[in-house]
C-alpha cells in the first residue's frame, strides 16, 4: 500500500465509521436473533423426522469398510495415496494441513494488496480455483476408492478363460479373508506386517502356497480350516495366488 492508498483507506474508514451503527449491541443483537433460528429449526427438524441413527456397532464384523465423513474425505485420499509408504504418514496425515493452516493463518502478511476486485488478483484467484479443484478431486477420488475388503487387480490378459474364472473366485475370498490386513495385493491392502503379494506366484510355487496357508509363521493366521470347510475355495486362493506372477 502506498501513501495515497493508505490515505484514501483511512478518509473511506472514517466516513463508515461516522455513518455505521456500533458492533454492541446492533449487530450481537442480529446475530442472537440468526442463532435462535438456527437452533429453532434444528429442534423442529429433529421432533418432525428424528435423529438418525446408524446400525448398532458390531465388534465381530470383518467385512466393516472404515471411511470418515464425507467432508474428510479428501484427508483421507491423501493418507490413502501415501499408505504404501509408511515413511510419509505423518507427513499426509499432520504435515499438509498444518503447512495449509500456516499459509492461511499468515495470508494477512504476505498479501498485502489492498485491491479487492478478483479479477485484478490473478494469482489469488488461480490459488484458490486450484485449491478448491484439488479438493474436490481428492473427495471425489476418496470417496469412489474400493473397499479394503476386496482386490482390485484386473487378470492378466495371458490367463485363459477357466483361469480368469479361479482368479476372479480367488481374488474374493482373498477379499473376504482379511488377507489385505497385512499383505499388499495390487493396490490394495496394508504394506506390513505380512509381505506384499502382488507377486507372490513368481516366488512360490502353488505347494508351498498352500502350505503357508495350512502352516504360517505367526502372526499370520492358518487358513487350515478354510481347507477343511471349503476345499474348493482354499484351492481358489492357491490358485488365484499362483497367477499373480
Ligand atoms: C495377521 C496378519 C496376516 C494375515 C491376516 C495374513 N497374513 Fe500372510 N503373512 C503374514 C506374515 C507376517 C507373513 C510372513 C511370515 C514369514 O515370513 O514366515 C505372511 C506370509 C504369507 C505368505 C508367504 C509370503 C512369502 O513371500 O513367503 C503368503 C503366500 C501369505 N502370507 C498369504 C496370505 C493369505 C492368502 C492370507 C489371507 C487368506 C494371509 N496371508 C493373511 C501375515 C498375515
Amino acid at each position: 500500500m502506498n501513501q495515497a492508498e493508505k490515505e484514501a483507506y483511512l478518509r473511506e474508514y472514517s466516513l463508515l465509521k461516522n455513518e455505521g451503527k456500533p458492533f454492541y449491541p446492533y449487530i450481537v443483537a442480529k446475530d442472537s436473533m440468526m442463532a435462535v433460528i438456527v437452533m429453532a429449526v434444528i429442534i423442529f427438524l429433529t421432533l418432525m423426522f428424528g435423529a438418525e441413527f446408524g446400525p448398532k456397532a458390531d465388534p465381530t464384523t470383518t467385512t466393516y469398510v472404515p471411511r470418515p465423513d464425507w467432508y474428510f474425505y479428501f484427508l483421507f485420499e491423501v493418507l490413502r495415496v501415501m499408505r504404501n509408504v509408511p515413511e510419509f504418514t505423518p507427513l499426509a496425515a499432520i504435515g499438509v494441513p498444518t503447512i495449509a493452516m500456516v499459509l492461511l493463518f499468515l495470508l494477512p502478511f504476505y498479501d498485502r494488496s489492498p485491491e479487492r476486485r478478483i479479477e485484478r488478483r490473478p494469482v489469488a484467484l488461480v490459488a484458490g480455483i486450484a485449491t478448491i479443484a484439488a479438493i474436490a478431486f481428492l473427495t471425489y477420488s476418496g470417496a469412489d476408492t474400493g473397499s479394503p475388503n476386496s482386490v482390485d487387480l484386473k487378470p492378466p490378459s495371458n490367463l485363459s478363460a477357466a483361469q480368469v474364472a479361479t482368479f476372479r473366485a480367488g481374488s474374493l475370498v482373498v477379499g473376504e479373508s482379511g488377507c489385505l490386513a497385512c499383505h499388499v495385493i495390487g493396490t490394495n491392502g496394508n504394506n506390513g506386517p505380512g509381505p506384499p503379494l502382488t507377486h507372490i506366484g513368481s516366488k512360490l510355487r502353488p505347494g508351498a502356497i498352500a502350505s503357508t496357508l495350512r502352516n504360517p509363521t505367526a502372526p499370520m493366521p492358518s487358513f487350515a480350516g478354510l481347507a477343511t470347510k471349503s476345499p474348493q475355495q482354499f484351492q481358489d486362493v492357491v490358485n488365484f495366488l499362483a497367477e499373480l506372477q
